[in-house]
């Protein structure tokens, strides 16, 4: 049987007082619809149908890699309303699952059950007991029997105390919403067409309405500001963290922890406190992550050590390596096992060979530097000629000496050496020794300036 996810994303979302619309504010480093869809497309569902109105385009564009079939609803005029916009392209039979674009945490789990208990019965809701139910819209049951919703703005005094509130997340069949969308009115408090109302239908079908609850409070908690946004972010966050503790991994503190992404991760793992990972990270096993480090889209083999506030940005590093602290890995630096890098030690597009070192305020941008080489402290690969980039080749055993500047194209070979304070322009050969330097002037007996005590 066929199932569409229906996503509601219509709301201007004023509350947040932002320019970008409410569904691309980002949780977790992705939009608060990005998460929606990504469950959608985990529960494999044949149509994921987007209803959009604010920002229409930015929210489209922000999501032209996935199959959607966006639907627009150019006025809000209620929940029930921006529905039935989606029935022009609605399969005519099959199950849908109807979904907020701001309530983004809402577990494959929890919808898998919903659709299997809404099978039977051609409806269900998600529900959920909250000790303040103000502003939500109210279950009515007889007999433990779902009888309406009841907006609160509509609700009397003794619905206002029932603490059984509908969250939002709907499953109908596509045969009943063609039937029931265009009777609704918007005959009540907010004027509004309320999705609500169907319920009612149901019942006058004779049909019982399905129930469940969710595995986690915080996967029906929405957004509307951004207090709700930090919140349910910080609560996200927890939920991760405690996913990999139960994978493993030693988080110092959980509460100073953030992931952004995914992070596949080995045996004993240790992350200290207020690291930020991002993207698709990999930690090999016993790997140890120092505080205030930020990890994106990077590798880390076993038993590399990484010092406080490093960080790294489409990285990979091999086994046993030593980095930072306050190293900086960027895009395609590429480190084979026990290679050192240090203090202020920036690498770009460098493969760096089996026990290289570079310990101390370098620049190496563009390279490629073979096995058990000591980049000495301020080497500088000069690879930028004002107008292009060009490559630095450093062979194996090289010592380049401190405050060296390579001026690329340029080839360091094998076993060679670089005097300190040389500005290299020349190949040097394998096993020879170069060094550029002016020659050293003394002056004996040297008086300094004086100053004059008044
Ligand atoms: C709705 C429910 C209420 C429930 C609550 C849970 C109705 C009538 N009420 O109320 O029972 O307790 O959600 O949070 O459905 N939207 C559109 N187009 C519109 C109106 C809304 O796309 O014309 C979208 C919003 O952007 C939002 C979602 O639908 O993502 C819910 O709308 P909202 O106005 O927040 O509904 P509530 O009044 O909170
Ligand atoms: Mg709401």
């Amino acid at each position: 049987m066929s199932t569409s996810v229906i996503i509601l994303a219509a709301g201007k979302g004023t509350r947040m007082r932002s320019s970008l619309p409410k569904v691309l504010q980002p949780l977790a480093g992705r939009p608060l619809l990005g998460h929606v869809i990504e469950t959608a497309k985990k529960l494999k569902a044949d149509h994921i149908i987007t209803i959009y109105g604010h920002g229409g385009d930015r929210v489209q564009q922000a999501f032209a890699q996935d199959q959607i079939e966006w639907v627009e609803q150019a006025e809000q005029l209620g929940t029930g309303h921006a529905v039935q916009m989606t029935l022009p392209v609605l399969p005519k039979a099959g199950m849908s699952l109807i979904l907020s674009g701001d309530v983004p945490c809402v577990s494959v789990d929890t919808l898998e059950r919903l659709l299997s208990a809404s099978n039977e019965t051609g409806i269900g809701l998600v529900t959920l007991t909250l000790d303040n139910a103000a502003g939500y819209g109210r279950i009515v049951r007889k007999n433990d029997q779902i009888q309406a919703i009841v907006e609160h703005k509509d609700a009397n005094e003794e619905q206002r105390q029932i603490k059984e509130i509908n969250t939002g997340i709907y499953c109908v069949s596509n045969a009943k919403l063609q039937q029931w969308l265009p009777q609704l009115d918007n005959n009540n408090a907010q004027g509004e067409y309320y999705l609500t109302d169907i319920v009612a239908m149901a019942l006058k079908d004779n049909l019982s309405i399905a129930s469940v609850q969710p595995n986690m409070a915080f996967e029906v908690e929405g957004v509307n500001d951004r207090i709700q946004l930090a919140a349910l972010e910080r609560e996200f966050q927890n939920f991760q963290a405690q996913q990999l503790m139960q994978q493993g991994v030693h988080l110092i503190d959980p509460k100073r922890f953030d992931l952004r992404g995914q992070l596949k991760v080995g045996q004993d793992v240790c992350i200290d406190i207020n690291v930020i990972i991002e993207g698709d990270c990999e930690f090999g096993d016993g790997v140890q992550i120092g505080a205030g480090c930020v990890i994106k889209n990077t590798r880390i083999a076993a038993g590399t050590q990484v010092k406080p506030y490093s960080i790294f940005d489409h990285a990979i590093v091999g086994e046993r390596a030593e980095i930072g602290p306050f190293s900086r890995l960027r895009p395609g630096a590429e480190l084979s096992d026990e290679v050192h890098i240090g203090n202020f030690v920036e690498v770009k597009n460098t493969r760096i060979g089996t026990g290289s070192k570079a310990n101390h305020f370098t620049y190496l941008g563009d390279a490629e530097i073979g096995i058990d080489s000591n980049i000495g402290a301020g080497t500088i690969t000069c690879n930028y000629d004002g107008a292009f980039k060009h490559k630095t080749v450093i062979g194996n055993q090289v010592f380049i000496g401190s405050n060296s500047s390579l001026v690329a194209p340029i080839s360091i070979g094998h076993g060679a050496t670089v005097g300190a304070g040389s500005v290299i322009t020349q190949n040097v050969e394998d096993g020879s020794l170069a060094f550029e330097r002016a020659k050293q002037m003394s002056k004996a007996n040297y008086q300094r300036p004086q100053k004059v005590k008044k």
